[in-house]
C-alpha cells in the first residue's frame, strides 16, 4: 500500500506538519509494510500555472518546450496521486482557506480531459476513490458554535478532490492554535487522532 504525505507549512515546526506526522503514525500502525512517498509543498513550492500550462492545455496553441515541462509537471503531480492508495496532507489554514502553496498543487492535479471529464451534466472525476485525511492547524475555531470566523477550506477541498473522483475526506483539525499551550496542543492533537476513521484504511488496504 503507497501513502502519498504531503505538508504545505512553511514552519518546519508547525502544528499542521506534527499532526500529519502523528496521522502517518497512525495508519502504519495498522498497514505497517504501507511505504510513505513525501510531498513537501512547504519547503518546496510548486510554480503556480502559468502561461506555458495554459499552452500546454490548449489544443489550439502550438506545444513549447516550456509548455511541455509545464505539462509534464502536472503529469508527475497526477501520477504521484494515482499511485497512492492512501493520502495525508498537512495544511495551515490561511485566510480562511487553503494556503497558496496547496492550491498551486490542486491546479496542478485538476485538469479537464485528464482528471475530470466534462459533462453536459456537470464535471464528472476520472480518479478512483480514496481516503484522503487532512491535518489542519488554524490559529483560531472555524467548527463548532466557538467559531469565529468562516470555513473556506473544508468545502473548497471537498469540491476540488470530489471534482477529480476522491470522495472520501476526513478532517482532522487543531484549532486555536494561536491561544494554547504546548499540553493543550498535545491534547487538542490527540482529540484529532482519535477521530480517524480507519474502516476507509482497511477499504484501500483490501
Ligand atoms: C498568512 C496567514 C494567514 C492566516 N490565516 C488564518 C485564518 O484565516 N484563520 C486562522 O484560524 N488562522 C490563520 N492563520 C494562523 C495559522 O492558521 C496558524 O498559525 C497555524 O497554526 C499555522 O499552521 P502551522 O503551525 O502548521 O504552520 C494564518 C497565518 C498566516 C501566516
Amino acid at each position: 500500500m503507497n501513502i502519498l504525505h504531503i505538508d504545505c507549512s512553511p514552519r518546519p515546526e508547525s502544528h499542521s506538519r506534527q499532526l500529519s506526522a502523528a496521522i502517518i503514525e497512525a495508519l502504519l500502525a495498522s498497514a505497517p509494510d504501507a511505504s510513505v512517498i513525501r510531498r513537501d509543498l512547504g519547503s518546496e513550492p510548486l510554480p503556480h500555472t502559468g502561461v506555458e500550462y495554459a499552452t500546454a492545455v490548449s489544443s489550439a496553441a502550438a506545444m513549447t518546450a516550456a509548455a511541455d515541462t509545464a505539462w509534464k509537471l502536472s503529469e508527475g503531480v497526477i501520477r504521484e496521486v494515482e499511485a497512492a492508495d492512501v493520502i495525508v496532507i498537512g495544511t495551515p489554514m490561511n485566510n480562511f482557506t487553503v494556503p497558496s502553496n496547496f492550491k498551486a498543487w490542486i491546479d496542478q492535479l485538476l485538469r479537464v480531459g485528464r482528471t475530470i471529464m466534462p459533462t453536459p451534466a456537470g464535471k464528472v472525476g476520472m480518479l478512483r476513490d480514496r481516503p484522503v485525511f487532512i491535518g489542519i492547524a488554524s490559529g483560531g475555531v472555524f467548527t463548532g458554535e466557538a467559531a469565529n470566523q468562516p470555513d473556506f477550506l473544508t468545502p473548497y477541498l471537498s469540491a476540488a478532490f470530489g471534482c477529480v473522483g476522491i470522495a472520501s475526506l476526513q478532517f482532522l483539525p487543531v484549532q486555536a492554535t494561536a491561544f494554547l499551550d504546548s499540553t493543550q496542543l498535545a491534547a487538542a492533537r490527540d482529540r484529532a487522532l482519535a477521530t480517524i476513521d480507519l474502516t476507509a484504511l482497511a477499504r484501500a488496504m483490501e
